[in-house]
């Protein structure tokens, strides 16, 4: 698996960033990792990436917060206080799999069995002061993204931001 090591939450905003500007198709990303582990951080970057310069709020009471782009919706989840199956059906997370959405759910874990399967799963660690974050592409698509990203970050050349193996 491949990693990004990211040591400080500008940084983390920057990986974002590029991820945003690498997305094209539909995809479903994951984002796995501890409470305060820097999702929220890498969503917002990825909005900003594609263009929104709104306010972007943690859907951490709402669940689930939707972004409209020319062609397509982004979805971003946040899983972490679902109570049941019944809540989930709520949020038609089922539905998500359409080809006209951008999905990234922080949590899934916790919707094992609803959500949609993950082009690409990223999981977040605490390392030292700053944070690792590992890619695993799970489809041609996701591989196809996570290409695209990698070449992004490179070229941007951020500060505390690397590529690794
Ligand atoms: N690479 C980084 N290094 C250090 N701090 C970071 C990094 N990325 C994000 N942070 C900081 O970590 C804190 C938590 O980040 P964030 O809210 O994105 O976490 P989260 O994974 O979404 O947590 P939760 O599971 O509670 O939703 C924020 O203060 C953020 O600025
Ligand atoms: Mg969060």
């Amino acid at each position: 698996m491949s990693q990004f090591r990211v040591e400080d939450a500008v940084a983390m905003d920057a990986l974002g960033v590029q991820l945003g500007r690498a997305l094209s198709t539909a995809v479903v990303v994951y984002l796995t990792g501890e409470l305060g582990a820097g999702k929220t951080t890498l969503v917002r970057g990825v909005l900003r990436g594609l263009g929104f310069t709104g306010r972007v709020r943690s859907p951490t009471y709402t669940l689930m917060e939707g972004y409209e782009f020319p062609g397509r919706v982004f979805h971003h989840l946040d899983l972490y206080r679902i109570r049941d199956a019944g809540e989930l059906e709520f949020l038609g997370v089922r539905e998500l799999d359409a080809a006209d959405r951008w999905v990234f759910v922080e949590w899934p874990e916790r919707g094992v069995g609803d959500l949609p399967p993950p082009d690409l799963e990223l999981k977040f660690e605490l390392r030292d002061a700053g944070r690792r974050v590992g890619l695993n592409a799970r489809s041609e698509q996701g591989r196809k993204l996570a290409a695209a990203w990698r070449t992004l970050v490179k070229a941007a050349a951020v500060p505390g931001l690397a590529g690794l193996e």
